[in-house]
């Protein structure tokens, strides 16, 4: 995958303020997240256990795992709570207008945070 792999995900107006999404992008699931207008995406699974942190909730800038309550940076990916020691991965996204209406497109291979770019 490279930089021009992005893929239509969602329309934008879709998201709600702070209120996590789960899109699916390739066979990769993916966390979206919208706050005060910025995108936010990393990846739906927990590194702890296997289960989704769109179901958790948003904490300033951290999604929550619902089931042990870590919480993961959404620009980073970096868990800043325990149980959690790994982090998840981080997509990188745009947005494009389509005819009037904003879509969100991510790239599903993860950022690269140390770079910068996508791996
Ligand atoms: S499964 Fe997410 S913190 Fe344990």
């Amino acid at each position: 995958m490279t930089m021009s792999d992005f893929t239509r995900a969602l329309a934008v107006d879709s998201l709600a303020d702070r209120k996590p999404n789960r899109v699916v992008v390739g066979d990769t699931a993916i966390a979206v997240v919208s706050i005060d207008g910025e995108i936010f995406a990393i990846g739906d699974r927990c590194s702890h256990a296997d289960v989704s942190l769109s179901e958790g909730d948003v904490d300033g800038c951290a999604l929550e795992c619902w089931l042990h309550g870590s919480a993961f940076d959404l620009r980073t990916g970096a868990p800043l709570t325990l149980p959690a020691i790994e982090p998840v991965p981080v997509f990188t996204t745009r947005v494009v207008d389509h005819d009037g209406t904003a879509f969100l497109e991510i790239n599903p291979t993860p950022l690269d945070i140390a770079k910068g770019t996508s791996s």
